[in-house]
């Protein structure tokens, strides 16, 4: 039996911003309960639904380092244990992350209270599996603050990226005084960049919370092949492809699955009618026509109906959205259907587009989970433009529901969506090399020509990709291959 402790900032279904609440929410049911015992610990944010905090136990609370509350609180749903790290000052406010400056303090103060609990709520890890920069002083503790104590010799551990666009950054004074680690942590090549002009005083030095997790953890994975590579150069590295070059033996790329059993178009109950890859041409027209008539658009089941569903931040390639929106929307026919919520800049251009082209688009600037089955049911193609992608799930989502991608040929997305070839009748999306406006533009013309021209073709191309098989099924052989390394 092995036993691995998943410790992470979001978890679906208690808290979601992002992917990656997705993952460790349908990660650890994909192993065999007689052989993993997986379980999840994440902070108890005010954040978590009422229902949810109702049916918590406490299991012990102590002060750590003599000072500060630790709650640990817990409840097993669907076989999986989580934890959950109590303390109203930190994780009291309404929202998971704060600012940068505040969100330092209060996941270093996570990091370190996982595993002080751990010898107090009798579950002792074989492996310790960190996800993103919010835990990433995990492996940091375990090897300097920790290491003398017997209870923790041995525990290995795994960080995985999701984004290294975010790292815990800040400089070295502050980054110290709010974790209270050792100051030789801070020398360069450790926390701080190999790179780094020393001569100026070391308070002001730029660390990196997240270099920590990738200099101290015994393996390092990330969310796709391709962005394993890609993060080994500077151009996505963001200042960490030195360290991740030279670990690169010891850095997997593992690609995400999705919960097929939340996503699933025969069964799903939020959407209008279920359909499969037999009865996906009525289906679709009839989730289509509910889509529209419910967000006030003229119901017409014929027009190629386009979706982005997406955290509205740079990363997610609007700008170029931004550029074609005149020419997509007023000479093409097509609808334009977005959900999210993220930049003030982007929610505004939506909201923009809206007013502009009433009968075409509608951008609804919300987090509304059944409104994202019903538009992936309901649109024919999925834009994922994105400038950089670790994974992305959108995109596997849409697959699953018949939805044509459409994306940028980066990160995970080169790795999920095989580009459509016209000669073979192959492939399952359309996809486009070079980050510009003109090269989407231009893959959005195609699948239009496609899908009003060709529509066999378009149809063919929509069950290719509904046949593909996005269940973790794959990808936790190669995590299991990994975790029996340790
Ligand atoms: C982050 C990445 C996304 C990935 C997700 C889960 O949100 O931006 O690409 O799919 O994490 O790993």
């Amino acid at each position: 039996m092995k036993r691995i402790l998943f410790v992470t900032s979001e978890c679906v279904p208690f808290v979601k911003t992002g992917g990656l609440a997705d993952v460790c929410g349908s990660l650890p049911k994909a192993f065999d309960k007689k052989d993993y015992d997986i379980r999840v610990i994440l902070p108890n944010y005010h954040a978590i639904k009422e229902d949810w905090r109702n049916k918590m136990e406490t299991v012990y609370y102590f002060q750590m380092d003599n000072r500060i509350y630790v709650g640990i609180k817990t409840l097993t749903l669907d076989g999986i244990q989580y934890y959950f790290v109590d303390n109203e000052q930190y994780f009291g406010g309404l929202v998971p992350y704060y600012d940068m400056f505040q969100d330092l303090e209060r996941f270093a103060y996570f990091s370190k209270a996982v595993l002080s609990a751990l010898p107090l709520i009798g579950f002792r890890p074989d492996i310790i599996h960190c996800h993103d920069w919010q835990s990433s002083l995990v492996p940091v503790y375990l090897n300097t603050v920790f290491q003398g104590d017997p209870f923790f010799r041995g525990i290995r551990t795994v960080f995985t990226i999701h984004n290294i666009r975010f790292q815990g950054t800040w400089d070295v004074g502050h980054i110290q005084w709010v974790s209270a680690l050792p100051w030789e942590c801070f020398q360069p090549g450790l926390l701080v960049s190999p790179y780094q002009d020393t001569s100026i005083p070391r308070e002001n030095w730029n660390c990196s919370m997240m270099r920590g997790g990738l200099v101290y953890s015994d393996y390092i994975t990330t969310v796709s092949n391709s962005y394993a590579y890609e993060i080994q150069t500077p151009q996505f590295g963001d200042g960490l492809d030195d360290i991740l070059k030279w670990r690169h033996e010891r850095l997997w790329g593992i690609v995400n699955g999705i919960d097929t059993v939340e996503w699933n178009p025969y069964t799903d109950k939020k959407i209008a009618k279920n359909y499969n890859t037999r009865s996906h041409k009525s289906g679709k027209k009839a989730n289509k026509v509910a889509l529209q008539k419910e967000l006030g658009l003229p119901e017409n089941p014929e027009v190629l109906t386009l979706g982005i569903i997406s955290r509205l931040t740079d990363q997610k390639g609007l700008d170029l959205v931004n550029i074609i929106m005149d020419e997509l929307c007023g000479s093409r026919e097509v609808n334009l259907i977005v959900l999210g919520t993220g930049a003030r800049n982007y929610e505004d251009m939506f909201r923009y587009f809206e007013g502009k082209y009433p009968d075409k688009v509608r951008a609804k600037i919300m987090y509304s989970d059944d409104l994202a089955h019903k538009i992936y049911a309901g649109v024919d193609a999925l834009l994922v433009p994105s400038a950089f992608e670790p994974c992305g799930l959108t995109q596997m989502i849409a697959l699953r529901y018949g939805t044509v991608p459409i994306v940028h040929a980066i990160g995970g997305l080169k790795d999920t969506v095989e580009p459509y070839n016209e000669i073979e009748e192959t492939g399952t999306g359309f996809s486009f090399n070079e980050y510009s406006a003109w090269a989407l533009m231009d893959r959005i013309n195609h699948a239009c020509w496609l899908y009003y021209d060709r529509p066999s073709s378009w149809n063919a191309l929509v069950e290719r990709g509904m046949k593909k098989d996005w269940s973790w099924k794959n990808s936790s052989e190669i995590y299991k291959d990994l975790y029996s390394r340790m």
